[in-house]
């Protein structure tokens, strides 16, 4: 073991997707920048597995004013109101800086860039690339990043973030080959998106672990509102290794109709108004109840079904699902799609200002890492909005600090050394905690929760994090530190879901009976700070 592998840069990055990019890129602007990705760059993350959109305002007929209050009262009045009204303000300039460097977004008959309905909006503003948003995004993206002085560090993962004093000054890291190393930097910025591996039915790719809220809780940030995590409604189910796989909202948003097993569409039942094109919250909730109540399908979900649109509708706007579903033997032009309710998206995260500046000096985050800007409850369509808005301002901000002369305390590093050392003496199976974890959380934690089952979940984790993981090669570190992470951000989810003691967007508790609505909750934000956990109570009028 050792450090020898040192560097020094002006701003770290840590995460390679929408966020990390867009932050490195602006960040290079005003000195050295390193970004290290624990995957490869551009292909792992969420963002570029991103279907259905960005929104953003870009006709007359919408207004900045209109997307900024949808996005509050879908996000059940909890969020940062600050942080939702710079993504509404600044999401449309963000994507006309995609469209300026090359992306290939899909044009309206007017040849501007075109936009559908997504859930809980009044106004199609999800702009798009057919179904794959996210992928074209990123490309562009990566052509900036390719075309920029900022050095690449694939397959290399943040184990630690070092401090000098109250300051953050870098990390230490590991490399694919297991060699260990320290960049130091003026400005660290954490975009390593979410955590929904925690769960065994996802969306998310094999990164979304969940590492920088557990980075930087170690290292004394505040987070809040880890309970709310986004079921997205539309998951396959079909075949059973498709399970979690996400089935886009602009499904919906072309036209798709939900029906239980019965042929009832039954979002008449749920929201009437706005049916198919509810918040996620409500949809995914209707599906599951659905599914409870004994009227799902024989693979255990609801039909969607886009049989009564064109089939030239199908195949130029929803091409990724129509070849997806091709290859799992159905037909989406003529057969159903079977979906169900999977883990998507962290609403909770570290806490940031408008400069996207955490609650410790010299780290700043974006994107999915962090909290506030969603609330309790995400718009599709919003979070594509959120990387590409808060990337560039952590760029910024990170890029403005002030050099200074860092201080690596040594300690840090010997407490790294020695945590490896005892992982060689372990003996819990990494793939075995991951797995139990997994389905405690899919169990115990989902979108129906109670008292009983979050204590439950909260003793077996607390079992869990007691257990010494077993490495027996170095090429292990960062699995055997990511899945520390993986449970540290699983007790930061149950113990805000049994600090919120109501229902609240995504966060629904079945014991609970509630009088008040979202807009009038004596809640404020659950958070965080190092051992100090609590819920914030707010003005309520009961
Ligand atoms: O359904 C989707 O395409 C996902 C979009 C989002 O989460 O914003």
């Amino acid at each position: 073991m050792g450090f020898e592998n040192r560097s020094d840069f002006h701003v770290l990055v840590i995460g390679s997707g929408g966020a990390g990019i867009r932050a490195a890129v602006e960040a290079e602007k005003y000195g050295s920048v390193v970004l290290i990705s624990k995957t490869i760059t551009g292909k792992g993350g969420c963002t570029v597995m991103a279907e259905g959109g960005y929104n953003a305002v870009l006709s007359d007929n919408d207004a900045v004013s209109v997307h900024f209050e949808d996005t509050i009262k879908g996000g059940a009045y909890l969020n940062d109101e600050a942080l939702a009204e710079t993504l509404a303000s600044e999401a449309p300039a963000r994507i006309r800086d995609l469209f300026n460097w090359g992306a290939v977004f899909d044009l309206s008959p007017e040849n501007t860039i075109a936009q559908r309905p997504f859930g809980g909006q009044r106004f199609p503003r999800t702009c798009y690339a057919g179904d794959h948003t996210g992928h074209e995004m990123v490309m562009t993206l990566l052509e900036r990043l390719r075309g920029s002085n900022v050095e690449i560090r694939d397959e290399t993962t943040a184990l630690e973030l070092l401090k000098d004093g109250d300051k953050v000054i870098g990390a230490v890291t590991v490399d694919r080959n297991g060699e260990l190393g320290v960049i130091t930097a003026d400005a660290v910025i954490l975009a390593t998106g979410g955590a929904g591996q925690l769960y065994n039915v996802t969306t998310n790719s094999t990164a979304g672990t969940g590492d920088g809220y557990a980075l930087g809780f170690r290292a004394g940030a505040k987070l809040i509102d880890m309970e709310q995590v986004q079921f997205h409604p539309t998951g396959a189910v079909y075949p059973a290794d498709s399970r979690g796989r996400l089935i886009t909202e602009a499904v919906r948003g072309e036209g798709g109709i939900l029906k239980n097993a019965l042929g009832e569409r039954f979002m008449e039942k749920y929201d009437p108004a706005r049916m198919e094109l509810s918040t996620r919250d409500v949809v995914a909730r209707a599906i599951a109840t659905e599914i409870l109540e004994g009227r799902g399908t024989p693979s255990g979900g609801v039909y969607l079904d886009v049989t009564h649109l064109s089939a030239e509708q199908i195949e130029t706007r929803l091409p990724v699902m129509l070849h997806q579903f091709l290859q799992f033997g159905v037909d989406i032009r003529t057969q159903p799609m079977e979906v169900a309710p999977t883990a998507h998206h962290f609403m909770g995260g570290l806490e940031i200002t408008k400069d996207a500046e955490t609650t410790i000096p010299h780290l700043f985050a974006a994107g999915e890492v962090t909290g506030g800007v969603h609330g309790a409850n995400r718009l599709g369509g919003n979070a594509l909005a959120d990387t590409q808005v808060f990337g560039r301002r952590a760029g910024i901000s990170a890029g403005k600090c002030k050099s200074f002369v860092k201080e690596i305390d040594t300690s840090a590093l010997d407490a790294v050394e020695a945590k490896i050392s005892r992982l060689y003496d372990g003996d819990a199976a990494i793939p075995s905690v991951r797995r139990n974890l997994k389905s405690l959380m899919w169990n115990n934690v989902g979108i129906y929760r109670n008292e009983l089952d979050l204590k439950v979940a909260d003793r077996e984790i607390g079992k869990m994090q007691k257990m010494p993981l077993k490495i027996s090669s170095a090429h292990e570190i960062a699995d055997a530190f990511i899945t520390e992470n993986m449970l540290t951000v699983a007790s930061l989810v149950v113990s805000g879901a049994l600090l919120r003691r109501e229902s609240r967007g995504a966060h629904t508790r079945t014991d609970i009976k509630q009088k008040w609505t979202a807009d009038n909750s004596p809640f404020g934000h659950t958070w965080f700070a190092g051992k100090k956990a609590g819920i914030d109570i707010v003005e309520a009028n009961l």
